[in-house]
């Protein structure tokens, strides 16, 4: 496949399902133990080993987390994606629908945990976050908690630097500058083999929605949710080291 300059994070994802590694759907490359670390780190906070407990996943990557915990429902936008993962989870009870975290298609109060993690920045407008926050608001069981993760607090372009656009060159310029020659060189082979291979390189759009945490607790007390946890993204650095981001937040909310 070529390279796509995708127009819609919807574009992207639906791009990736042709991918041959099933965790590009997840959008941190080949970076696995950082999706299990998240996974994991959803899983432990919302006691979602509790197998009484109705989950849902909107945006569920390539349903990793609905993997570890053996069950659950898992959302996706395109009938690419859910292809795929029915595919890569047959033989499993976890069920994937298409949908959108804007209009999802189940009846009020169906679940007790709604996970939505790294969607709200990626959607494209703010009324569209807000559509997805009443969505969730409306599928979750009363007292039901409700996982918003990954949010940036802040333009990570500008805190990064990273000013390319939508240039490769500008991109492996950034890459070789902060994380040197050896992730360059993965980098630049990585472009070039997608253009004689199947694998697609994705370029994304750059705007995601930004919410500093004094803005998102308005947002979700409009919609009678009460924080009951906040805290930093944790990341993995290159050296395997867990930190946080200095970027975004994850919120755990609770339906009244
Ligand atoms: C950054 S990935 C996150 C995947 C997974 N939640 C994770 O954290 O590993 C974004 C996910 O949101 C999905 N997505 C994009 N737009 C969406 C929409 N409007 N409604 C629901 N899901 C959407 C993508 O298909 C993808 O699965």
């Amino acid at each position: 496949m070529p390279i796509v300059r995708a127009k819609t994070h919807i574009e992207v994802y639906a791009a990736r399902a042709a991918s041959a590694d099933i965790h590009e759907l997840n959008g941190r490359g080949k970076n696995r133990a950082a999706t299990v670390m998240i996974m994991d780190d959803i899983t432990k906070r919302l006691e979602l080993q509790d197998p009484d407990l109705a989950v849902l996943d909107v945006g569920c990557g390539d349903g990793s987390l609905l993997r570890m915990l053996g069950r659950g429902v898992g959302v996706v936008p395109t009938t690419v994606e859910i292809d795929r993962l029915r595919a890569a989870h047959a033989g499993t009870p976890i069920e994937f629908v298409q949908g959108f975290a804007q209009q999802l298609p189940f009846s009020p109060e169906s679940f007790d945990r709604v996970v939505m993690h790294g969607v709200i920045p990626i959607l494209p407008t703010a009324a569209d976050a807000e559509m997805a926050i009443r969505e969730a608001v409306r599928v979750a069981r009363p007292g039901g908690l409700i996982w918003i993760g990954s949010v940036p607090d802040k333009d990570e372009s500008a805190y990064y630097g990273r000013t390319y656009d939508d240039s490769i060159l500008g991109y492996l310029t950034y890459v070789l500058k902060n994380h040197g020659m050896r992730t360059a060189i993965q980098a630049l082979l990585q472009v070039l083999s997608s253009i004689w291979s199947r694998e697609p390189y994705v370029i994304q759009p750059k705007e995601l929605f930004i919410c500093p945490p004094s803005s998102f607790s308005q947002l979700v007390e409009r919609h009678n949710l009460r924080i009951v946890w906040q805290g930093r993204l944790p990341v993995l650095a290159a050296s395997g080291e867990k930190r946080e981001s200095p970027t975004r937040f994850n919120y755990i909310l609770q339906r009244a």
